[in-house]
């Protein structure tokens, strides 16, 4: 008999037919030599209840019935009489696919998360776990789904690289050497001629720089595809690798590009609400009672858009009225989450597309604002810095801090010239990047999306580490 998948059974109003059903158990109870087994194959946060009589039934095969074994049901679908569920299967026949004995890690409520993380291969047996990777896929779906509706081509960037596009260094190395036995020069120098690429390479940090490629040529790209970071950073909100989905589009200015920002996000977020409305419901219920009410809470906000000169006043204001923070915020110092997590959570009380970075902890990249007589610059509608500033455009959320990291890109050759040389960068391994603002250069803009920081949103998640099926984080490259 053919196979009905749980999300089809419980909405099949067909009673009196006979029905195959497969899955995992989740629970088995039984009272007056009735027995009620929980059902569940992952289609749905739901499980489908199967109910038989014992006396109809081998001894040993219910005994195997065990939380966590693998069944096999035929049985006729009728209607239920129990609350919370239409539908349910009066079993004839059971088959037990595979066993699961009482060493069976995932079968107590309430586990920890630090306990799940080290049962990761099962972890996605659980309904928690089922309901985030469920609304991870949709979010996938929601991204592609977004940038082919309105025009941009996904563009394949490569993992594996010989530049840094961050310039922050931290990069894995990808080679074939036996890294006991390296050729040196004289000075020390490791020589990567005998190596797979002739030349050192690493995992890449992020595709923008292929994707400037893409963008000046097809009009709008965007990337995704996960990334890598050697930072040894152990919080909540960073893996070594990470998804990143980059669009990048010419002849987007400053305000366009807040305003895709704000709209793609949104679009994610409602399509969250669309179609992930049982997951959602369950993590409202288990994890976060107020996840719904801000998921909707976001699409009725108009993000604030907030020069970094205007946030910084907004700190030392906060400050002179007795706020204590633990990092400095003076101008020209790069935010600390404390200090975006203020500005969105109880200052303004929604996102904030933060505008006009101090160019001193920005990228090489990002275009940099008119410049003044006094050494300050003029930025985002007019606004006054105190010192040189980039367009770089990143959107800080409730509970997250930086989720989108974004800017417009210099493209004038000059200035990008003149900052390379300010930051001695050696551009060795950039002339291709370099020619896009040689031949035909354009102006254009894109960000970079940190998919698990948007599931993290968008589950009401705490910790990073539970929203991607296998974390890579220091230290941890386990499953
Ligand atoms: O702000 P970032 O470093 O920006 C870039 O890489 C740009 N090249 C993007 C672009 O303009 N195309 O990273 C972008 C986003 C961050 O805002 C954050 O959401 C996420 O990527 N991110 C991380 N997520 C998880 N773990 C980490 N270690 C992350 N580092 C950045
Ligand atoms: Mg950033």
């Amino acid at each position: 008999m053919k196979r009905t998948k749980v999300i089809d059974a419980l909405k099949c109003t067909a009673y009196g037919n006979d029905i195959c059903v497969k899955g995992w158990v989740r629970s088995k109870r039984g009272s007056k030599g009735i027995f009620f087994i929980a059902l569940n194959d992952g289609s749905t946060i739901k499980n489908v209840q199967i109910v038989g009589d014992d006396a109809n039934f081998e001894e040993d095969t219910l005994k195997r019935i065990t939380t966590g074994a693998c069944l096999s049901v035929v049985g006729k679908l009728v209607e239920s009489p129990a609350a919370g569920q239409a539908s349910e299967i009066q079993a004839t026949s059971i088959e037990i696919l595979g066993d699961c004995d009482n060493t069976y890690p995932i079968q107590r409520k309430g586990a920890s998360w630090e306990f799940l993380r080290t049962v990761a291969h099962l972890r996605p047996r659980t309904n928690t776990f089922g309901a985030i990777l469920r609304i991870r896929h949709n979010m996938a779906m929601a991204i592609h789904t977004y940038f082919h509706e309105h025009g941009y081509f996904y563009f394949h960037t490569p993992l594996i690289t010989a530049s840094d596009c961050e310039g922050a260094g931290n990069m894995f190395q990808v080679t074939t050497k036996n890294l006991y036995d390296l050729k040196k020069d004289e000075q020390g120098k490791i020589i990567y001629d005998d190596d797979f690429f002739g030349e050192q390479t690493s995992l890449t940090v992020s595709g923008q720089l292929e994707g400037e490629l893409g963008a000046t040529a097809l009009g709008a790209i965007y990337t995704f595809g996960p990334t890598f970071r050697a930072e040894n950073s152990n919080t909540p909100r960073h893996l070594a690798e990470f998804w990143m989905i980059e669009p990048e589009v010419a002849f987007l200015d400053q305000e366009e590009l807040m305003d895709l920002e704000e709209d793609f996000i949104k679009y994610c977020v409602r399509w969250a609400l669309d179609n992930c409305k049982d997951d959602l419901e369950f993590l409202n219920k288990m994890i976060d009672k107020t996840l719904i009410e801000r998921l909707e809470g976001v699409l009725k906000e108009t993000f604030v858009r907030l020069p970094y000169t205007e946030g910084i006043n907004i700190l030392q204001e906060a400050i002179k009225n007795g706020k204590k923070f633990e990092f400095p915020c003076n101008w020209g110092d790069d935010l600390a989450s404390e200090h975006e997590r203020y500005l969105v959570e109880e200052h303004f009380k929604k996102p904030v597309i933060m505008t006009d970075y101090p160019r001193s902890f920005k990228s090489f990249y990002m275009k940099q604002n008119q410049e003044t007589a006094d050494g300050g610059s003029v930025g985002y509608k007019g606004a006054v810095a105190p010192g040189p500033t980039m367009q770089g455009t990143d959107v800080l959320f409730p509970s997250i801090g930086e989720i989108i990291g974004g800017s417009v890109r210099e493209e004038s050759y000059d200035k990008l010239m003149a900052e390379v040389k300010r930051r001695d960068m050696d551009m060795t391994h950039l002339w291709w990047y370099l020619d896009t603002r040689k031949y035909g250069s354009c102006p254009h803009a894109g960000f970079g999306l940190g998919f698990e920081r948007l599931i993290l949103f968008v589950t009401g998640m705490q910790n990073i580490r539970d929203v991607i099926p296998f974390p890579r984080t220091p230290r941890n490259a386990e499953f």
